[in-house]
């Protein structure tokens, strides 16, 4: 499906993006590794959660929709045997966090996913999954491979790579491992398993190593909880961004997860110049939450630390769209694992700024925008996305600020994440149609 957005003038009125990814991930593998009953609100309803659901299934869990976003896990206190191979399709965290779940029991399980997953790298879930006793028929580390698991120790683990995917794997194999495992990563990646952990009765706490604080868990047994999940600040993003680069607008998002390890875009944004609020803050289950209000903004250049990275590392393609409409040089460095993503994010981005008429250029490890101001985007470009959901779905906010209009392809992509964001942006004012 190819989508092509155009102007259409500001943006004006509210909107509540779908529930958090990540969380919603988390609610149903921890369901299903829990005794008991789980209820969910606010599930996203999205192609990878649908795959995680599907998964847990085939591990020995119920997972039923009961109404819109509202789900019951019925977890078996563990995984079993599943009969077929479990099919992550297009999403990392998926194959990433079941992978880590399922080595703590015995059982061989095939993970298979899309052309886009199968080229992404495993090595760096194997590499802790096997020193703790799991093995793994692969080549190359990379799907289909086999998941061989049984019984764990624990480790303490030093990951190269800032990756919540990673932590999480390595945490959730350690619920079924002897001892303490522990892991250590460069920068802090999103902490939404270890709080959900503590929802579920794990033992898990912090332990100080080298002068920072990392989570350890211990063997336990799950109990079924109750999960709200707020809106993702990885899909509220697109709004705010459209509201920020186009004049007269506002809009105020709805309900958004508000957790400091998932906000490296906003703050971005407000070194920028953002006009940008925090309302009714609230945290009823230990997650903030908030309603972030965006309005048109006078916006310069930024050059993000990378220690940021991973608080900020899904929303680079859309702040690199943004750094177009920005007065001056935007420089993102510190982010080579955009590479390795649903596509390598560095270079599609730069292609698609260059073909729309935008200075970008490509670094390593990250890349250069240099802006002109919010008048100054030609667009006027079909983008190739390669299936990449979020690379999609920033060239369309750009298309809704640029002279002439973008068409993206593979636009079907989006509903891995945000089903409903021709919706949502339609509401708001945009101007977004299949061609
Ligand atoms: C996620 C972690 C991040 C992020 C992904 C979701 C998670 O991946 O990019 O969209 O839910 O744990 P990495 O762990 O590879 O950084």
């Amino acid at each position: 499906m190819r989508l092509k957005a155009r102007f259409a003038g500001p943006l004006q009125g509210r909107a509540r993006p779908p529930g958090d990814k990540s969380i919603s991930h988390r609610a149903l593998i921890l369901g299903a590794l829990a005794h008991g009953q789980t209820e969910v609100e606010g599930l996203l309803e999205a192609e990878d959660v649908l795959c995680t659901a599907q998964a847990v299934r085939q591990f020995g869990a119920q997972a039923e929709k009961l109404e819109n976003g509202r789900w019951r896990v019925i977890g078996a206190g563990g995984f079993s045997q599943p009969s077929d191979t479990i099919d992550c399709g297009n999403s990392g965290t998926a194959a990433r966090l079941l992978m880590g779940a399922a080595s703590g029991y015995k059982l061989s399980a095939r993970f298979d996913g899309d052309q886009s997953l199968r080229k992404r790298p495993m090595n760096r879930v194997v590499a802790p999954l096997s020193q703790m006793g799991a093995r793994f028929d692969s080549t190359e580390n990379r799907l289909p491979l086999i998941v061989h698991g049984g019984k764990l120790k624990g480790v303490t683990y030093r990951s190269p790579v800032s990756s919540a995917q990673v932590k999480s794997a390595v945490l959730l194999a350690g619920l079924q491992a002897e001892g303490e495992t522990v892991l250590i990563e460069p920068e802090r990646s999103r902490d939404h398993t270890e709080r959900m952990l503590g929802v579920f009765g794990a033992e898990i706490d912090t332990v100080e190593i080298d002068g920072g604080l990392h989570p350890r868990v211990h063997q336990s047994q799950l109990r079924g909880a109750n999960i709200y999940v707020p809106a993702d600040p990885s899909s509220a993003a697109f709004p705010i961004a459209a509201a920020l680069i186009l004049g007269k607008s506002e809009v105020r998002v709805e309900d958004v997860l508000v957790n400091p390890l998932r906000l490296g875009f906003y703050e971005t944004l407000l070194e920028m110049g953002a006009k940008l609020t925090y309302e009714e803050r609230r945290d009823p289950i230990g997650e903030p939450i908030a309603d972030i209000i965006a309005q048109s903004s006078k916006l310069n250049g930024a050059s993000p630390p990378p220690k940021r990275a991973p608080a900020m590392i899904d929303e680079f393609p859309i702040l690199s769209i943004v750094a177009a409409f920005a007065q001056g040089e935007t420089r993102i460095v510190g982010a080579a694992e955009l590479r390795v993503k649903e596509s390598d994010r560095i270079t599609l981005m730069v292609d698609g700024l260059r073909a729309c008429g935008v200075d970008a250029e490509e670094l390593p490890d990250g890349l250069i925008v240099r802006g002109n101001g919010p008048k100054s985007v030609r667009g006027g470009a079909q983008i190739r996305t390669l299936g990449d959901h979020r690379v999609a779905m920033s060239f369309l906010v750009l298309g809704m600020a640029s002279k002439e209009p973008v068409v993206v392809d593979e636009a079907e992509m989006i509903a891995t994440s945000f089903p409903d964001f021709i919706g949502c942006m339609q509401k708001l004012g945009a101007d977004i149609s299949e061609v």
